[in-house]
């Protein structure tokens, strides 16, 4: 398996994250949850925010499949070809949201931006490390995510936006599909794999840990983050089987969430639960 240069790096509340990638001058970039501007609402400036933070998580995507596909060149033709799909699918996503938050009188720079995703995944020096947290575990929530926020922008009348991001789920499920795939097939390879992918979890809930937010946190527009941290956001059952998650993987993901109770032997245990 391939090495990759050591990162270059920043420290955020005592974890080591990969330094942010290049950003133009109009944007503000912060480190901490509690300095961006997510609003709880669905006001007009809370619709441009949530649509500029999502632009610029999409672009985020796009740089980390990239990064991946610098930093691995001996990995599978196969598999390269799959992240250079990604790349041209993050860069529409891209371009769609800042469309349509132009269209709502926003725009780039707008609000400040925070290189979470990229931060953590491009520490890992592995590519089943890089698979199993952003395609398998950001991108995996991101797909119960957006099968949820289809039905609230509808609900708010916002039927263009709406139909943006049930597009953008269907590709989302594509990333989540060929991680899946890939992560068995580079287990057989090399056994080690498996213990890269458990190493990644570890890291992402150390991080998880150490930048959540403390009691009555507020953010820069006054929402308490601990509220606003702990909408409920339920396992999209149907778009993860598509994704290949297992039955054993969906039930343990049901689990964390609460909506199964009796334990079952089957589970996959330690299985990252996207
Ligand atoms: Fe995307
Ligand atoms: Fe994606």
């Amino acid at each position: 398996m391939q090495t990759v240069q050591p990162a270059t790096t920043k420290v955020v509340r005592g974890v080591t994250l990969h330094s942010d990638p290049a950003r133009e001058g109009c944007f503000n970039v912060v480190h901490l949850h509690k300095d961006m501007h997510d609003y709880s609402d669905f006001s007009d400036v809370a619709m441009r925010q949530r649509l500029h933070r999502h632009m610029h998580n999409e672009m985020q995507s796009l740089e980390i499949a990239a990064k991946t596909l610098y930093d691995f060149p001996d990995a599978p033709w196969d598999l390269r070809m799959q992240f250079a799909r990604q790349c041209w699918d993050e860069t529409r996503h891209t371009q769609l949201l800042l469309r349509r938050l132009e269209q709502k009188g926003g725009r780039k720079g707008e609000f400040p931006v925070m290189n979470y995703e990229w931060g953590v995944t491009c520490m890992m020096d592995s590519l089943a490390g890089r698979l199993a947290l952003q395609n398998r575990t950001f991108e995996g929530g991101e797909m119960d995510l957006l099968r949820q926020l289809v039905g609230t922008w509808k609900a708010e009348g916002d039927e263009e936006t709406a139909f943006v991001l049930d597009g953008l789920l269907a590709d989302e499920i594509q990333h989540v599909r060929f991680a899946n795939q890939w992560l068995k097939r580079l287990a057989k390879i090399d056994p080690r794999s498996l213990l890269k992918v458990a190493m990644a979890i570890r890291f992402l809930e150390k991080v998880t840990t150490a930048m959540a937010p403390l009691p009555g946190e507020v953010n820069a527009v006054g929402v308490d983050l601990t509220g606003y941290t702990h909408l409920d956001v339920f396992a999209n059952i149907e778009d993860r089987r598509a994704a290949e998650f297992t039955e054993e993987e969906i039930e343990e993901i049901l689990r964390q969430e609460g909506l199964l109770s009796a334990p079952s032997s089957s589970a996959a245990a330690g299985a990252p639960a996207g």
